[in-house]
C-alpha cells in the first residue's frame, strides 16, 4: 500500500483563509487496532463550520490543533476491519478528516447504502446539511402554508433543501443568492417562487418586491448585510432560524448591524447561545425590529437533534427516491485541491454542495 496523504492545519487564518494555512503531508499508512477499521476515503465534505475550527476560540466544538489533520466528514470503503460490524468493501460515513486513509473505531462509523443513491449524497442531502435543513425548518422555523419563507445561501447544500421543503409545505419561498446564474437555478430548477441576487446592489428593494406580504420565516445562512436587510422587511412574530453566519466567518471586523434594534421594538424572542454571542460581539443596529415585530430568533446546531437524525433521513430519503428533491454538487478533484475548494466555498465559488473527490 502507498503512504497516506493528509491536509494539516499549518497556521490559523487572520481574516480570509489562505493556502498558507494548510500543509499537505505524507504519513505512514495507519493500521487498525482491535475494534478499529481502516477506511480508504473516496469523498471529503467541505463545510463552512470548518472555518470556525481553524480559530482558537471557545465554541460548541473544539478547534483543530496546529499540525493536526483538518477535521471533516468523508465517505469511503473499508479496506481492513478489526471490528465485527464492518467488513472489507463496506461503504461507510466517517469523521476521519482531510486525508486519503483513516482509522476509526466501529462506533465512529456509519454504514451507508450506496446502491440506490450515490455515496456522496450522505455528505449532503442525506447527510449533515440535509439534516440541518430538515430540523432547522420544521423544528425551529415551523412554516405554515401561505407564509413567506426567505432562505439565504439558497443554492447551497442547506439552503436548497430548506427552500424545497418549505415549498412543499405550501409556503411562498424566496431565496437570496449571489449572481444571476445561481438565482435562475434556484427558481427554475429548485422551484422557489423568486430569488433575489444580493450582489445586484439593491437587496432591500428587491426583497420587498419579492415578498409583498412581508417575511414570516427567515432561514438565515449568511448573516451580515443579508440578515440586517431581512430584519427590515419582516412581519410581526417572524421566526428567524439562525443556522449560519457565513458572511462573518472570515471577517476581521464584526459586521456593524443596523437593524437589530428591531428585535427590541418587535418583541422578538432571541434564543440560543449563538445569538447571545452576537450580542457581545457585534454592534447590531436593528435589534429594535425584534421588539416591534415580536420576532423569535433562535440559534440552532444540528447536533441538538442527533438522537433523531433517523427521522430526518427517512423523510429526506423518501423524497430523494421519489424525485421530489433536486440536488447539486460542486466537485474538486484530489486531496491537494481541498484547500482551494474550501476557500471557494467561503466566498461563494461553489455552486451546490462542495465535495472533494479523493478516489
Ligand atoms: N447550525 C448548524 O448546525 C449548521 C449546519 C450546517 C451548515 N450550517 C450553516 O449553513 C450555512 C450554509 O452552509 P452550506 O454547507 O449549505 O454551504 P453552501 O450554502 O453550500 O455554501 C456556502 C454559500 O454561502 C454563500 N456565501 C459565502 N460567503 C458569503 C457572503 N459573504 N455573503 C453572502 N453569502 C455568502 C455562498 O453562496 P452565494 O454565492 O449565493 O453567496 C456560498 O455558496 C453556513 O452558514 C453554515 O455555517 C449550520
Amino acid at each position: 500500500m502507498t503512504a497516506n496523504k493528509q491536509v494539516l492545519l499549518a497556521s490559523r487564518p487572520q481574516g480570509a483563509v489562505t493556502p498558507e494555512n494548510f500543509r499537505i503531508a505524507e504519513a505512514p499508512m495507519p493500521a487498525p487496532g482491535e475494534g478499529e477499521v481502516l477506511v480508504r476515503n473516496e469523498w471529503l465534505s467541505l463545510d463552512p463550520y470548518m472555518r470556525g475550527r481553524m480559530n482558537d476560540v471557545k465554541s460548541y466544538a473544539p478547534s483543530v490543533a496546529i499540525g493536526a489533520v483538518m477535521v471533516g466528514q468523508t465517505v469511503g470503503e473499508v479496506v481492513e476491519s478489526r471490528h465485527a460490524g464492518f467488513k472489507k468493501g463496506d461503504k461507510v460515513l466517517t469523521g476521519t478528516g482531510w486525508q486519503l486513509y483513516g482509522v476509526a473505531r466501529g462506533k465512529e462509523l456509519t454504514l451507508i447504502d450506496a446502491s440506490r443513491v450515490p455515496a456522496s449524497y450522505y455528505l449532503g442531502i442525506l447527510g449533515m446539511p440535509g439534516i440541518t435543513a430538515w430540523f432547522g425548518l420544521f423544528e425551529v422555523g415551523k412554516p405554515q402554508a401561505g407564509e413567506t419563507v426567505v432562505v439565504s445561501a439558497a443554492s447551497g447544500a442547506v439552503g436548497s433543501v430548506v427552500g424545497q421543503l418549505a415549498k412543499n409545505e405550501g409556503c411562498r419561498v424566496v431565496g437570496i443568492a449571489g449572481g444571476r446564474r445561481k438565482c435562475d437555478y434556484v427558481v427554475e430548477e429548485l422551484g422557489f417562487d423568486a430569488c433575489v441576487d444580493y450582489k445586484a446592489g439593491k437587496l432591500h428593494e428587491d426583497l420587498r418586491a419579492a415578498c409583498p406580504k412581508g417575511i414570516d420565516v427567515d432561514f438565515e445562512n449568511v448573516g451580515g448585510e443579508v440578515l440586517d436587510t431581512v430584519l427590515r422587511s419582516m412581519n410581526p412574530f417572524l421566526r428567524i432560524v439562525v443556522c449560519g453566519l457565513i458572511a462573518e466567518y472570515d471577517a476581521k471586523e464584526p459586521y456593524g448591524y443596523k437593524m437589530l434594534r428591531s428585535v427590541l421594538v418587535n418583541r422578538i424572542r432571541m434564543q440560543g447561545m449563538i445569538v447571545f454571542d452576537w450580542k457581545d460581539r457585534y454592534g447590531y443596529k436593528m435589534l429594535r425590529s425584534v421588539l416591534v415585530n415580536r420576532i423569535r430568533m433562535q440559534g440552532m446546531i444540528v447536533f441538538d437533534w442527533k438522537d433523531r437524525y433517523g427521522e430526518a433521513l427517512a423523510d429526506l430519503g423518501a423524497r430523494v427516491a421519489a424525485g421530489r428533491l433536486r440536488y447539486k454538487e460542486s466537485v474538486v478533484e484530489g486531496l491537494e485541491s481541498a484547500p482551494a475548494g474550501f476557500m471557494a466555498l467561503l466566498t461563494g465559488g461553489n455552486f451546490g454542495k462542495q465535495l472533494v473527490k479523493l478516489a
